[in-house]
């Protein structure tokens, strides 16, 4: 049997013994549903649901009533949709909305197949947001780090440029690559929302963050237990304060408890991006292997000449290599880079160079 080598960390991160043990400790000695009963074991979940948001605002340095727990970036990415939708200043105007081709579809989809009226930012010749050629818009999709490209965008000047213009726009950041590699700021990124998902930083999946500026402003966009204060008429009712407000339903308990070890972990951890300049350099040697992501990049992505790139997945899939290969959820930018799939590397805490050596191997001697 080969030896596995998992080189998908963009796809999903492995998880460390410290989520694991807290989520089985969790389901084993402690479990209880939160927000609903008042024994001391319920009362302690809630504090650690409580002490698990106070982690994830610190770790982005927000205020924990801006946390919201959703099941993933994408649901996050859904749900702002339908919160900015129900904005009064919408009810007589369909929002523009600004995306982008370095879009991830989750980012670019949920507004694509509303009925806002959606205009495609202009990128710069190295596939960057062009500050100076951002549109005029309601609403700006911003992709802080592309999942193909693997380059951070810088989110405060694209923020502060847009609101230069149009001081009303509503900015939503989607970070859910950026996250994994550096730190998060949104005092300083002043958007309005940012989403990502916590199974790319060691946690489970099922968990995700939606931080929001201004809860105030929004109303829910989903309804049910949890969330009401007290119910005063067939159908009237006081809402809680946010973030209970937007947090209808059971919460994911048990990937909560995760979260805070892997926070704790990736922050401490976080992946070795010398690994992916060592592979470039190592398979920049083979003329049939075609680069399109930068040396400094967060990954690897590339294309084989003359062989087809699930052909490609397929041999050194068999030979141990896990990847991604396809059009990673970016069909936006494969088409704007006229590929229809590409392949992915990227590694995680737990890749080392001899991963690398490995990997190179198998993949030269695959492609020869
Ligand atoms: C840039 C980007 N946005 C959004 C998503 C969606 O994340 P999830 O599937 O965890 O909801 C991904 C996942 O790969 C991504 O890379």
């Amino acid at each position: 049997m080969n030896k596995i080598i998992y080189l998908d960390a963009a796809a999903s991160a492995l998880k460390p013994e410290s989520v694991i043990s807290a989520q089985v400790d969790f389901l084993r000695n402690n479990y209880a549903n939160a927000g609903r009963g008042i024994c001391g074991r319920a009362a302690a979940v809630d504090a650690a649901v409580a002490a698990a948001r106070a982690r994830v605002a610190d770790f982005i340095n927000a205020d924990s009533e801006q946390i919201v727990f959703t099941s993933g970036a994408t649901d996050g990415l859904n749900r702002v949709v339908r919160m900015i939708r129900a904005l009064p200043e919408f009810a007589t105007h369909t929002p523009v909305v600004a995306v982008s081709d370095l879009d991830h579809h989750s980012a670019r989809m949920p507004w694509a197949a509303s009925d806002a009226d959606v205009v495609v930012c202009e990128l710069n010749s190295e596939y960057n947001y062009d500050i100076a050629k951002m549109p005029d818009a309601d609403v700006f999709v911003i992709t802080a780090m592309s999942n193909v490209l693997g380059m951070p965008v810088d989110v405060s000047a694209l923020v502060s440029a847009i609101r230069k213009k149009n001081s009303n726009a509503i900015i939503v950041v989607d970070a859910a690559q950026y996250v994994v590699h550096a730190p998060i700021d949104a005092k300083k990124w002043d958007a309005d929302f940012i989403c990502f998902s916590g199974h790319k930083i060691g946690a489970d999946t099922g968990v995700g963050i939606l931080y929001v500026k201004n809860p105030g402003r929004f109303l829910p966009d989903k309804f049910g237990g949890g969330m009401v204060e007290r119910i005063t008429g067939a159908r009237s009712w006081t809402l809680n304060s946010a973030p209970e407000r937007f947090e209808a339903g059971t919460l994911p308990l048990t990937q909560i408890i995760g979260l805070v070890p892997a926070i704790d972990y990736w922050q401490s951890h976080r992946p070795d991006l010398n690994l992916i300049k060592y592979l470039y350099d190592r398979l920049s040697e083979n003329p049939r292997i075609k680069i399109i992501s930068s040396r400094d990049a967060t990954l690897l992505t590339f294309y084989i000449d003359g062989m087809h790139i699930l052909d490609f997945g397929a041999y050194v899939g068999a030979r141990g290599l896990c990847m991604r290969v396809g059009n990673m959820c970016a069909g936006w930018l494969h088409n704007l880079i006229g590929l229809t799939g590409t392949a992915r590397i990227s590694v995680g805490p737990w890749n080392n160079i001899d991963d690398m050596q490995h990997a190179s191997d198998i993949i030269m001697d695959v492609v020869k």
